[in-house]
């Protein structure tokens, strides 16, 4: 048993991808350089027993391993911190397309790859003994909508060639699904991990293919695949690359700034949300966790659920009286209401002790403004 220090992500970068481009007040703008904080903090919920051996090996040829693809978004770089204190900072090695701050180098190994280059990928997993590829590369709900042909080509085609690798080389896959794998046609309420998936994003439509492929390749295959359903991820160190969900993120920084918000969601969608340091930890656990406790392959996973109006009166309590939010739904009004309100995420406590923290909207708004409070006064 091990005790660990759990830091939260402390990514921050300026902008989402170069050449995509991200939302920012409901406007796409094309982007810069990323830019990363390393100051580290520690949430109340610091310490965690972890029922888990520290020497890990991905395969049967030994290789231990990891390869982060997509790591400059809003996840990588936190998944790649809490495991290199697992597995140690030179068995993880980051990547993307983007090109990285000085600083994520002076924190452990990133290589620039392309998930559309596959040889680029097999060199990589070859000479660097990767025995685990962690698959964050996306393009995310809203953006997909706004580039179909992209987020198709990176989300089915880039997900296609690390499944191709990893049967090749016998790794470790793990690939995040999304709440937006569900639809219209799906209960939205308590939603079960078996439940009709007719999603209406092309980033929907992906996340399915990457659930039923890496499924097929673990029966087929026997690639040892794994996925998570995320609801919408919040965090206050890095920014949300383009979904449907960045509203829960956006909100709370237009609140330090100008005591406003514009809400591109009616005030009654109800969301499903989970805050970063839980993605992270549990997302690592997860990884990590022996494959005999796994008795599916996908799993729901959720924290929080809340609508734009309950989030923005918990912060005009906690922040100011004075906040004030205004309405303007948009096209992402229409994909929020295709999605769960909450998850039932009980197989996935069963199975690998999945265990969020921040359950509820007050611990959450508490724990954000504390977070982007801590930035300003760096
Ligand atoms: N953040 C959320 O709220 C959320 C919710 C559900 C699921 N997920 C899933 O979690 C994973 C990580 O999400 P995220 O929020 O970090 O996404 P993000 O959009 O912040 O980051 C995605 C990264 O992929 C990179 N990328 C794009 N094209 C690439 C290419 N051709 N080659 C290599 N890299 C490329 C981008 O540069 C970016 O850094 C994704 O699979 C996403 O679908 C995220």
């Amino acid at each position: 048993m091990i005790s660990i220090l759990k830091n939260s992500a402390k990514s921050l970068y300026s902008s989402n991808s170069k050449y995509l481009g991200s939302f920012k007040n409901n406007i796409l703008y094309s982007t810069q350089k990323p830019c990363f904080n390393l100051q580290s903090s520690t949430t109340p919920f610091a310490f965690q027993e972890r029922a888990y051996s520290t020497d890990y090996i991905f395969n049967d040829s030994g290789k231990k391993r990891v390869l982060i693809t997509g790591g400059l978004g809003q996840l990588g770089y936190g998944v790649a911190s809490e495991l290199r204190k697992e597995i140690g900072t030179n068995n993880v090695i980051l990547s993307d397309i983007k090109v990285p701050d000085s600083s994520v180098k002076e924190n452990g190994p990133f290589v620039h790859l392309d998930i559309l280059d596959p040889e680029a990928i097999e060199k990589i997993v070859v000479n660097e003994d990767i025995g685990a590829i962690i698959h964050f590369s996306a393009v995310l709900s809203a953006l997909g909508e706004q580039f179909p042909q992209k987020a198709l080509d990176i989300n089915i085609n880039g997900t296609q060639h690390v499944l191709d690798i990893s049967k090749k080389h016998q790794l470790r896959l793990l690939i995040p699904s999304s709440m937006g794998a569900f639809g219209p046609s799906t209960v939205r309420q308590n939603t079960p991990d078996l439940a009709i998936m007719r999603p209406k994003t092309v980033y929907g439509i992906a996340k399915v293919y990457a659930e039923l492929m890496g499924e097929y390749y673990n029966s087929k295959h026997g690639v040892d695949f794994r996925s998570l359903r995320y609801p919408g991820i919040i965090s206050a160190d890095s920014l949300p690359g383009g979904g449907t969900t960045d509203y829960a993120v956006d909100i709370f920084h237009s609140a330090v700034k100008s005591n406003k918000y514009n809400c591109y969601l009616k005030n009654d969608a109800g969301l499903a949300m989970m805050y970063i340091d839980d993605c992270v930890t549990e997302t690592v656990k997860f990884f990590l966790a022996d494959n005999n406790t796994l008795k599916q392959r996908v799993y729901n996973v959720d924290a929080i659920s809340f609508t734009p109006e309950e989030l923005a009166n918990e912060i005009k309590k906690q922040w100011s009286e004075k906040f004030e939010i205004t309405y303007a739904p948009d096209f992402r009004q229409n994909i929020a209401i295709t999605w769960p309100e909450y998850m039932n995420d009980s197989k996935a406590r069963e199975d690998w002790g999945y265990n969020p923290k921040i359950v509820s909207t007050k611990d959450l708004v508490s724990v954000m403004f504390q977070k982007i409070n801590k930035q300003k006064s760096l």
